[in-house]
This record gives C-alpha cells, sequence and structure tokens, in this order.
C-alpha cells in the first residue's frame, strides 16, 4: 500500500487535481471560488524574496495567518496553498470566538536558507504594505527569529519573542482537551488512562501533547521521521513505544494524533486506519475535506475539525495582540472541549459530519456579524 507522502502542499496537489477535474482555472476564479478578498503577490530580485499574502475575510477583524516558507512544486500549488490555508483561519477564527479575519502568507523558495534577513525584511514590508489588513506570525519554514527580523519592517506581526512566544504549548493544551471531548463524545467518558494513542509528529505540538497523555495515564505509541525526536521522547516519558512513521496508520490504537503534516486521512490511511478518534493538530488532515470528512463519519470515527482542535496557537496569538496573560491563554484553549462537544451534537442531530458542521458554527457567526454591521455583503477590510 502507497502511503501518500507527507509533505506541506500533499493536500494542495489533491486540491489542484481536483481544480484539474473542473477546468483550469485563474487567480480570480480561484479567489472567487472561495470568496477571498485580496491575494497579492510580491517579488523582490536583489533578495530573492517572492511571496504571496492572502487575505480571506476581514469581517470580524484584521486577517491573522501564519507565514510559510516552503519550495512549492509550482506556482499554482503556492497560490493554492495561500488560499486553503487563509480561507482555514477565517473559519478557525470564527469558531474560537476571537475578533479577527482569515489571512496566510506563503513564502516560495528553500527555508533552510541562511541569508533569512534580507527575505523576512522584505516579507515584513509587503506585510507592512497591506497598512494593517494582513497581520502575520511564524508557520511551517518559519521561525520566532524570522518574525524578529518582518517586526524590523512592520509592526503588523505577532507571536514575538518575549511577548506570547512561541504558541505550540497552548495548541498542544487544545489539542488535549480536545481529545479529551472526543473520547467523551465516543465513550462516554472523556478520561484518556488507559487509552492508547498513537502520535505522529514529535515536534513543538506533538511532544507537549505526549506530555499531557503521558501525565494523564495514557498508553502512547508515537513517530517521527527524525529519529532524535523518537528517542528524546521515549527517554522523557517511559512506557512509550514508537514504530516507524509508515505503521503508524495502521496500529491497534483507540485515538489517533496527527500532529505531522496534512493530508494524513486519505483513501490509503482510511483503509488501515483503526482508532475510533482522530484528533490532532496538524492543519488540513482531510486530504479532500468533504469526500473525507464524509468517510470518517461514515465509518463512525468521531474526527475533531482541525481548526477548532489546534485553534490554541490562534488563542495564544489573539492573548499577544490583547494583553493577556498565559493563563488566561490557556483557560480560553479549554473552551475547545465545549466547542468540540457542541459540534458532535450538531453532527449527530443533522447527520453530517463533524467537518461539516464546524463549518456550519463559523459561517453562522461570520453571517450574524455580518448582519449586525448591515453590510448584507462582504465587507472589504477591519
Ligand atoms: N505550533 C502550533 O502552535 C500549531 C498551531 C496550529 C497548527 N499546527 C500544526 O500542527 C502540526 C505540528 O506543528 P509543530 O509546530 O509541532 O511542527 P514541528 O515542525 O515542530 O513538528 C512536526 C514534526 O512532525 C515530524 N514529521 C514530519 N513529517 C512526518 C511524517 N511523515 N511522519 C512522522 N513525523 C513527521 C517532523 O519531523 C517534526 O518533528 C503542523 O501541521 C502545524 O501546521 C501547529
Amino acid at each position: 500500500m502507497a502511503v501518500l507522502t507527507v509533505v506541506p502542499g500533499a493536500e494542495v496537489v489533491e486540491a489542484s487535481r481536483e481544480a484539474g477535474v473542473r477546468g483550469r482555472s485563474g487567480v480570480f476564479d480561484m479567489m472567487a471560488r472561495r470568496r477571498h478578498e485580496q491575494v497579492a503577490f510580491w517579488s523582490e530580485p536583489q533578495s530573492g524574496y517572492r511571496g504571496i499574502i492572502a487575505v480571506h475575510d476581514t469581517t470580524l477583524g484584521p486577517a491573522l495567518g501564519g507565514t510559510r516558507f516552503w519550495n512549492y512544486a509550482s506556482e499554482e500549488e503556492a497560490i493554492v496553498d495561500a488560499l486553503r490555508l487563509s480561507r482555514g483561519m477565517t473559519y478557525k477564527a470564527a469558531i474560537t470566538g476571537v475578533d479577527l479575519g482569515g489571512g496566510k502568507s506563503v513564502i516560495v523558495g528553500d527555508n533552510r536558507t541562511p541569508d533569512r534577513e534580507a527575505i523576512f525584511r522584505a516579507h515584513g514590508r509587503a506585510v507592512n504594505a497591506l497598512g494593517g489588513r494582513y497581520i502575520t506570525a511564524e508557520d511551517v519554514g518559519t521561525s520566532v527569529h524570522d518574525m524578529e527580523f518582518v517586526r524590523k519592517e512592520t509592526d503588523h506581526v505577532a507571536g514575538l519573542l518575549g511577548r506570547s512566544g512561541d504558541p505550540s504549548p497552548v495548541t498542544a493544551y487544545g489539542v488535549y482537551v480536545g481529545m479529551k471531548a472526543c473520547a467523551k463524545e465516543r465513550w462516554g467518558d472523556a478520561s484518556l488512562a488507559d487509552r492508547h494513542v498513537a502520535v505522529q509528529g514529535l515536534g513543538n505540538v506533538g511532544f507537549n501533547l505526549c506530555k499531557y497523555l503521558a501525565q494523564e495515564g495514557a498508553r502512547l505509541t508515537v513517530t517521527d521521521i527524525r529519529p532524535g525526536r523518537v528517542s528524546t521522547a521515549l527517554a522523557a516519558l517511559p512506557g512509550t513505544e514508537a514504530v516507524s512513521p509508515a505503521d503508524i496508520y495502521g496500529l491497534d490504537a483507540d485515538v489517533f494524533a496527527p500532529c505531522a503534516l496534512g493530508a494524513v486521512i486519505n483513501d490509503d490511511t482510511l483503509e488501515v486506519l483503526k482508532a475510533q478518534v482522530v484528533a490532532g493538530a496538524a492543519n488540513n488532515q482531510l486530504a479532500n475535506g468533504r469526500r473525507h470528512g464524509e468517510e470518517v463519519y461514515r465509518r463512525g470515527i468521531v474526527y475533531a475539525p482541525d481548526y477548532v482542535i489546534n485553534a490554541g496557537g490562534l488563542i495564544n496569538v489573539y492573548g499577544e495582540l490583547k494583553g493577556w496573560d498565559v493563563e488566561r491563554g490557556k483557560r480560553q484553549a479549554g473552551t475547545i472541549y465545549d466547542t468540540l462537544l457542541r459540534i458532535f451534537r450538531l453532527s449527530r442531530d443533522e447527520n453530517v459530519p463533524a467537518n461539516a458542521a464546524a463549518d456550519r458554527f463559523a459561517l453562522e457567526r461570520l453571517d450574524e456579524a455580518r448582519a449586525a454591521r448591515g453590510a448584507g455583503v462582504r465587507g472589504n477590510g477591519a
């Protein structure tokens, strides 16, 4: 069985394939399909900077979303990634209850480049030119240190050193409480003691999540493509077992926690997946949102929609913008538990997949906000 190689953009390839089925479309068609307000392209030959900033929706506030730095196979993949991710941020902000819109930026290139200052200062100037409609932060391929370069050029950047910093601990906490909500839904008991959890990816979020799970007495099987991360986890968390990256899907586990990259719920993995709960931090876990969301639901798997369960990072950044302390951010992330239970209830009542139920709540909040300000049509700025 060939399991889809997981790289940022794997879900993008799937989306591009879909677009191909419907016929090739230009940027305006792609924007219209997902209802994007703005997509800005930037190029600076001196530094080699090539960036795309997608502002999906600013009804609830300025569009917030991280900067992804990735060597995309094509320009189309980079655009589709920015469009998908920015729309996801709109939905995430809406359902999380924060007053922010959705945006995302991508920098096209090799994210291992040592020449970071020129690239990220160029990106900062691009962000600044949008005048606050878009606020950036770190994402795949970028770090809080890179954001310090961005800050030299703009105030519209969050997740900075000495402020809220690395959002991963709060994200991990949100995933942990979200997983408990899934357990409550699936087994009628929120406890994760003695539950077997398969964790894919032992990075900033995955490792912190493992610590919460170990504390509660869950049985852990972990994997990562970086052997050093696996040995660190095994040493820190006695009783934890490890498997190869390809073997994580077929484990006889209660919960599968994807904490690496997207598109891991796909035709191939669903064939072997035994877990009754899928709850993890990764973005865009469903290779095809509609088709795989329905398939997961049909199989009776309790799936925590990714943008709901991983909203701790967004909450952390929002807290930074609002001047909250870490504890307040963590308390807010705790509300992910109730949000998920609400989603599962709607999913059951209306017989729709959980990801569709989550979308409904997010759209409801957006519609209410539009109606409240008497817009009736999409607004164009914060
Ligand atoms: N950091 C946050 O606050 C945050 C917030 C929301 C969403 N997310 C999402 O959660 C996921 C994890 O974030 P992170 O900050 O921990 O990232 P990270 O880069 O620190 O960790 C990802 C880990 O996954 C491993 N990995 C990559 N491909 C793998 C594979 N095929 N099999 C097994 N392991 C693999 C990497 O080696 C790495 O250790 C990402 O999808 C990210 O977009 C993170």
